[in-house]
């Protein structure tokens, strides 16, 4: 029998469902990672292996068959090292695998067993919040998880104390939101000196959402203003700031689990390429250009669920 554990593979800013399965095969002693896995991926068997080992308990001798189903979506970062780990934990018998049916699993282990943070848990939780499932993630980005709305969020320091949890003795007390950064906008447009037909320009763009097109010679202040846009822009209102967030939590820049209401600016050099600009590579990442055009004027279409009882507004 294979132990199943849910997770989520990232694609933008999309988290999708991933099944971790695993087996414990007879025959010479191996462990296999299969399912289109990247090197990071694949390199969470040593993480799994260590972890395993750094709680005292020793691997099957047996072959270890992980499967990452579905098997032709490609599967990157280091969050996967946890639901392995507790897949195979359920496969050996140490944790009840019908206890870890209920929730999304994300996080990054260390050979020592803590569970590290990983990027694009608040996507994991919107996710898990949307099949209604929990999530277990690491306990830096509890706070950030406990965002997604009425979820059961189990945010684990290790691996230790989250089997402790799973059994009954010695439970996780669930994670608060993070509280909302107050808005901290770049320089203002007071400290524009003159420049009247300029800032006249700037406010009727920021009234209407229009794009700007600045011309003029070095020096004579385009970035200045520029930069003081999003403090004539409205604050980032609900839905908006979890856009935002949700770009900066795959991108891991959302530190400390706070949402943040500030609105992006970005002032990405014009010798930036193509790809910087827009995203690109192999797997698509997100690019300079994502994160300045479509949030900063705040044409936002996320209808999510936030967690609305924090939010002073
Ligand atoms: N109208 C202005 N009022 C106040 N400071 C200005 C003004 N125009 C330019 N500056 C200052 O001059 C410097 C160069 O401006 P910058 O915005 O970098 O110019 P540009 O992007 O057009 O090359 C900055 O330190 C900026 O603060
Ligand atoms: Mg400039």
């Amino acid at each position: 029998m294979a132990a199943i554990v849910a997770t989520v593979a990232y694609l933008g800013l999309e988290a999708r469902a991933v099944e971790v399965q695993v087996q414990l095969i007879p025959g010479l002693p191996a462990f296999n990672v299969v399912g289109l896995a990247d090197k990071a991926v694949g390199e969470s068997r040593e993480r799994v292996r260590g972890a395993i080992a750094g709680m005292g308990l020793s691997l099957p001798p047996k072959r270890i068959a992980v499967n990452l189903s579905p098997a032709d979506l490609p599967k990157e970062g280091s969050h996967f090292d946890l639901p392995i780990a507790l897949a195979l934990l359920a496969a050996m018998g140490v944790v009840d695998a019908e206890a870890l049916a209920d929730y999304v699993i994300v996080g990054e282990l260390g050979l020592d067993a803590r569970i590290t943070a990983s990027p694009g848990v608040l996507l994991a939780a919107l996710h898990a919040s949307e099949v209604g499932k929990g999530l277990v993630c690491p306990a830096a980005q509890g706070s950030e998880a406990a965002w997604a709305g009425e979820i059961e969020v189990i945010a684990a320091p290790d691996l230790l104390s989250l089997l402790n949890h799973f059994k009954g003795h010695g439970l996780l007390s669930p994670p608060k939101p993070g509280i909302a950064e107050h808005a901290d906008h770049g320089p203002d447009l007071r400290q524009v000196k003159g420049q009247e037909t300029a800032k006249r320009a700037l406010e009727i763009a920021a009234a209407g959402a229009h794009n700007l097109l600045m011309v003029g010679p070095p020096g004579s202040g385009k970035s200045l203003m520029a930069s003081c846009l999003p403090g004539i822009l409205p604050p980032l209102d609900p839905a908006e700031a979890l856009e935002v967030s949700m770009v900066q939590s795959v991108a891991g820049t959302l530190t400390g689990g706070r949402l943040t209401r500030t609105r992006p600016f970005r002032a990405p050099h014009h010798s930036a390429s193509m790809a910087a600009l827009t995203g690109g590579g192999v797997h698509p990442a997100l690019g300079f250009a994502l994160m300045h055009c479509r949030l900063q004027w705040g044409s936002s279409n996320c209808t999510r669920a936030i967690n609305h009882s924090m939010w002073e507004s």
